[in-house]
């Protein structure tokens, strides 16, 4: 089978212009993880339906990566699924357990646990190819961001067993036993670039690499011993823009232009014009604080203004949230949100 016919506007589309540092027709906004929880048709579609099935499922992914689309009109659909879903593809005995995220059955510590973790080809992730084929078709000229996680972030996972605050234990496997941090960099790197080769290969129009938990490491510690790992993910994918996104990241945002990335994320702690003199000439995305769409929406709006002007210093600015929708959001809030935003006037 081949690649779907790319839709004729999709090149043009806002999103794809900002990236590229082109004039664009509007500002272009979509918002991390606004496929999910704060969605009541995603609540209802998901009833009886576990987090990773749900993700596994042509029909349940497509349905869901095109909600927040319909309802809000952002630029870019993000695929549905989860950073640790290639890893569960491969073998992994892990869950994502409402509440709490992803937890790996048994921790990878050793060499012999990473030797177990299989290599990922494109056949452990058919309905992936399915669904975003599938996706690229019902989306016609709006983008579809595919994604991984990140080396350091999904190890955390691997290493701790479950979501943790420090990475200690990630941390000090780092530390005390480089050849097995190497080897299991070297696995997630090789599964996350399949992935997101994948991805690509079936219609994607851009990715996004989320080191979400990066910014627990100093930027010595992050050259050193995850960098070059997420260099090799990002150089695997030369046909579409790529994203690099982490939270508190702020002293690392060089670092992780510099790994590779078309367009560096920021989160909300940093103001967007610092992240921008940081990310290296390079376009950013952000960065209101998630929280804001808790405040009058007068407020909400008032600081979206600021990050959009300060974001007109960058070569191209796709607005976000500097991290993901919490699930008590009012969808209303983000579509009211996502109006403003494309109602900026333009220079
Ligand atoms: O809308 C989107 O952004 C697409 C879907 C998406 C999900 N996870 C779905 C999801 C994306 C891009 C992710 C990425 C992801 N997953 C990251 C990086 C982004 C970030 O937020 O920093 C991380 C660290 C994970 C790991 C993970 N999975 C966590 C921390 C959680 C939340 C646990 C919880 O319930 O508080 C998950 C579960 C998860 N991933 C849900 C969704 C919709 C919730 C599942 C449910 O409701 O059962």
């Amino acid at each position: 089978m081949t690649s779907p016919v790319p839709h004729p506007g999709l090149a043009d589309s806002a999103f794809l212009a900002a990236v590229r540092g082109e004039p664009v027709p509007h500002t272009p906004v979509w918002f991390m993880r606004q496929a999910g929880r704060s969605l009541p048709e995603y609540r209802k579609l998901r009833e009886g339906i576990a987090m990773l099935d749900a993700c596994m499922r042509p029909d349940t992914v497509v349905e869901i990566t095109l909600q927040p689309v319909r309802r809000y009109g952002v630029d870019a659909a993000i695929f549905f699924s989860d950073i640790v879903l290639p890893l569960k593809a491969v073998g992994v005995d892990l869950d994502i357990v409402p509440g709490v995220g992803p937890v790996v059955a048994r921790p990878v510590r050793t060499l012999e646990d990473v030797a177990a973790i299989p290599d990922l080809t494109p056949e452990h992730v058919d309905f992936v190819t399915e669904s975003v084929r599938t996706l690229t078709g019902e989306l016609g000229a709006t983008p579809l961001i595919g994604f991984a996680g990140a080396p350091f972030t999904v190890a955390s996972y691997l290493v701790e067993g479950g979501p943790s605050k420090e990475q200690a234990l990630t941390k000090s496997l780092m530390f005390s036993q480089p050849e097995v941090w190497a080897a299991l960099m070297d696995k997630i790197a090789q599964i996350s670039a399949a992935y997101l080769q994948v991805q690509v290969a079936a219609g994607a129009s851009a990715v996004q690499l989320f080191d979400s938990w990066a910014g627990s490491l100093t930027p010595t510690d992050y050259r050193e011993h995850v960098m070059p790992w997420s260099q090799r993910v990002l150089a695997s994918v030369t046909d579409v823009p790529r994203i690099h996104f982490g939270v508190g990241t702020s002293n690392l945002l060089g670092l992780m232009g510099d790994a590779g990335a078309d367009v560096v994320g920021v989160d909300w702690r940093t103001p967007l014009s610092d992240g921008i003199l940081r990310a290296g000439g390079r376009a950013v995305q952000g960065n209101l604080d998630p929280t804001l769409v808790f405040a009058p929406t007068e407020l909400m709006t008032a600081r979206a203004d600021e990050i959009i002007a300060a974001g007109r210093a960058a070569p191209g600015h796709v607005f976000n949230l500097g991290h993901g929708v919490l699930p008590a959001t009012d969808p209303d809030q983000l579509a009211r949100l996502t109006d403003h935003v494309h109602a900026y006037p333009l220079d």
